[in-house]
């Protein structure tokens, strides 16, 4: 009687124990998005990976992003770059820091700089997943406008830092203009965090100031084409132009061929994805954390020629893209041009509780839109 009596209250304990306890994780809880509420990982922790983008490999998708920490120096990077995974989208899995910030005060990536909207891409000639970010260099604030590259042998990590970068040092672009090439006035040498916004960035000409070193890579991120071949698209010029750039083959440099693109437009938050054949671009205006109204645009090729398409947020809190900014655009595996817009609410005051905005992109009168939902899931692209 009493072995039954145990028996039976182990069978009640157990049964009672949270799901995660029997599993080691919680296990596709969740069927559906909700933008802007807390996002927990298999743990029950809210995502850890801000500014972030998604890989797909072989029916699992890898997100990686910012790690930030409670509190206005949250903004900096104190950890790394966070890395969860998921074969619904829905639910997550954390699988720990793929790249970690160092120790080491003499290392570009020293804990404490600035490391933001990291972006993964598989090379399939080298094997290797080649990771690009934003960085910039500890207490120097947004002056350094580099790009840094690591890469590594697992899609996990542990990722190593290869070298921090301006963007296509010592090449012109295919659209320079002679002005470009022409001494850069004295009083435009130095360099300068912003530009007065009236001013337009060729009259300073910050491209020909830049030429040697290289270019502002601030706001980034990668794409990659159906041939294989990869791009950087960065806020460059002080934030007033986007430069469009191809990587060599391994994805590790620049080849040295690039353009600019919505000169004087001053837009940050790049994104871009590709359906029937053209190429879709959305960004934001520069107001930091703030949010503003998002800009669209569409191309017959990553080189342009770009048309502005507008606002493509319609429902109200449009002017604020949905108190979010663009860092990602996820095409859905196995469905056709579904794709899925990602964006962050970021909460500078406490950076570690920034939201997560991803919403479906809906196609109406040749323009790409985002409709707000409170709650959506995948059905929505059947
Ligand atoms: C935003 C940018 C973020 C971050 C922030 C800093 O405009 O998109 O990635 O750099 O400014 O103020």
């Amino acid at each position: 009687m009493k072995r039954i009596f145990l028996a039976a209250s182990l069978w009640a304990w157990i049964l009672c124990q949270p799901l995660e306890a029997q599993n080691g994780e919680i296990k596709n809880q969740l069927k559906s998005f909700t933008p802007g509420a807390l996002w927990k990982d298999n743990n029950g922790v809210h995502i850890n990976a801000h500014g972030g983008g998604i890989l797909y490999e072989k029916g699992t998708y890898y997100w990686f992003g910012e790690h930030k920490t409670e509190g206005k120096g949250g903004n900096v990077a104190q950890v790394g770059v966070h890395c969860y995974s998921s074969t619904d989208l829905y639910n997550w899995t954390d699988q720990g820091i793929a790249l970690s910030v160092s120790n080491d005060p003499t290392s570009d990536i020293v804990k404490g700089c600035i490391l933001e909207r990291p972006k993964v891409i598989y090379n399939r000639k080298t094997e290797k997943y080649v990771m690009w970010f934003h960085l910039e260099p500890k207490g120097k604030g947004y002056g350094g406008a580099l790009v840094g590259i690591a890469q590594a042998d697992k899609v996990t990590g542990p990722y190593t830092f290869i070298r921090s970068t301006r963007a296509t040092p010592q090449s012109w672009p295919v659209n320079v203009l002679d002005l470009h090439k022409r001494p850069v006035p004295e009083k435009y040498r130095a360099e300068r965090a912003n530009l007065n916004p009236t001013e337009h960035p060729d009259s300073v000409n910050t491209l020909g100031r830049d030429f040697e070193k290289g270019q502002h890579s601030r706001d980034m991120t990668l794409f990659v084409d159906d041939d294989g071949k990869a791009y950087h698209i960065c806020s460059s010029e002080s934030n007033s132009v986007i430069h469009i750039a191809e990587l060599t083959d391994d994805y590790l440099d620049f080849t040295g061929k690039w353009v600019r693109a919505f000169v004087g437009r001053r837009m940050e938050a790049p994104a871009i994805f590709k359906k029937n054949g053209l190429y879709y671009f959305m960004g934001s205006g520069c107001t930091g954390w703030r949010p503003n109204e998002a800009r669209s645009a569409v191309a017959p090729s990553i080189w342009g020629p770009w048309t502005e398409l507008g606002n493509p947020c319609v429902d109200a809190d449009k002017e604020t893209t949905y108190r979010s900014q663009s860092t990602y655009f996820l095409p859905v595996a196995g469905k056709k041009d579904a794709i899925i817009y990602m964006g962050d609410r970021w909460t500078p005051e406490n950076a570690i509780d920034g939201r997560y905005i991803w919403l479906p992109v809906e196609f109406k009168d040749g323009k790409f839109i985002l409709h707000w939902y409170d709650e959506w899931d995948l059905s929505v692209f059947d």
